[in-house]
């Protein structure tokens, strides 16, 4: 595996390896498990033929909370282990003054996924999501990228710059991966307080509790209320939002015979949790 730091590292080390099919997975660091699937899933579209480009980039630009960007944990060494344990064959792993120029100027917004859910209460978050994804396709030229489903509104607004912008890459949805009680895995969790990572998760308890409810035809409205007020009984959590969208335009269901989603955010203490499910009746 080969690690690079700069961007023009970064193009040396791809220059060989141009026009084998090649498979992006970027992340922020702090890997985990959840992180050591997506590298298995793009290590698999490679094949032995093509190249695992990983990136690990922590971009302050997504981050609407300062505190959260200084909080968020990091461990590049235990990264590039686990990059190298799954089969990357590039690392990526620029400051943020290699990445960015200080006067850059340019944004990108995505004006409709962006606007509920996370977007609503994290202003600026997808658009330096979409910033940081498209500077690393231009520098990457993946084939492929994969990017996990418990950061479901982020697929879906990268799917739709890929297809509003012409990006010749093709996106593949990860499944989530849970640690065995069920709380889905995220580099946040180890900053949860032990009563809160031992409370967590209820969250999937109450998603899947869901997902039965909606089967059998109970109002949207109900759905997203029990789920509140379950989570909302555990001290110390507030939810930021429980709502039960269409999965494709993440906007109110209008026909339940389309694929829907139940998607959470909650804080446990200064912890933001996100989970989802997806659901559907018939
Ligand atoms: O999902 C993440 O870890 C980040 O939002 C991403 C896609 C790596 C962009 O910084």
């Amino acid at each position: 595996m080969q690690t690079t730091y700069t961007k023009e590292e970064l193009r040396a080390a791809l220059a060989p390896l141009r026009g084998k099919r090649m498979v992006l997975v970027p992340t922020m660091g702090a890997l985990h498990e959840g992180h050591a699937s997506l590298l298995r899933q793009a290590r698999q579209l490679a094949g032995a033929e093509g190249c695992v480009v990983a990136t690990i980039f922590l971009n302050p630009v997504q981050f609407d909370n300062a505190g959260d960007l200084a909080t968020y944990p990091r461990t590049p060494m235990q990264d590039l282990e686990i990059c190298d344990k799954c089969g990357a064959d590039v690392v990526f792993m620029p400051s943020s003054d290699a990445m960015y120029c200080a006067d850059r100027s340019i944004t990108m917004e995505e004006t409709h996924l962006s606007s509920v859910l996370c977007g609503a209460s994290r202003p600026g978050h997808f658009a330096g999501v979409c910033l940081v994804v498209n500077k690393l396709f231009n520098l990457v030229q993946p084939t492929d990228a994969v990017f996990g489903k418990k950061d479901y509104q982020q697929l879906a607004i990268i799917r739709r710059m890929v297809r509003d912008l012409d990006i010749p890459v093709t996106i593949h949805g990860a499944e989530i991966v849970r640690d065995e009680d069920g709380l889905a895995l995220s580099s946040r969790n180890v900053r949860l307080t032990t009563e809160h990572r031992a409370a967590a998760p209820e969250i999937r308890r109450c998603l899947l509790a869901a997902r039965e409810a909606y089967a059998s035809g109970a109002e949207c409205a109900m759905v997203c209320a029990s789920v509140r007020e379950s989570l909302e009984n555990i001290p110390g959590v507030r939810c930021d939002y429980v709502e039960l969208v269409d999965a494709e335009t993440l906007h109110a269901v209008t026909d339940t015979h389309r694929l829907a989603l139940l998607a959470v955010a909650a804080w446990f203490g200064d912890v933001r949790l996100i989970d989802n499910i997806e659901l559907s009746r018939s």
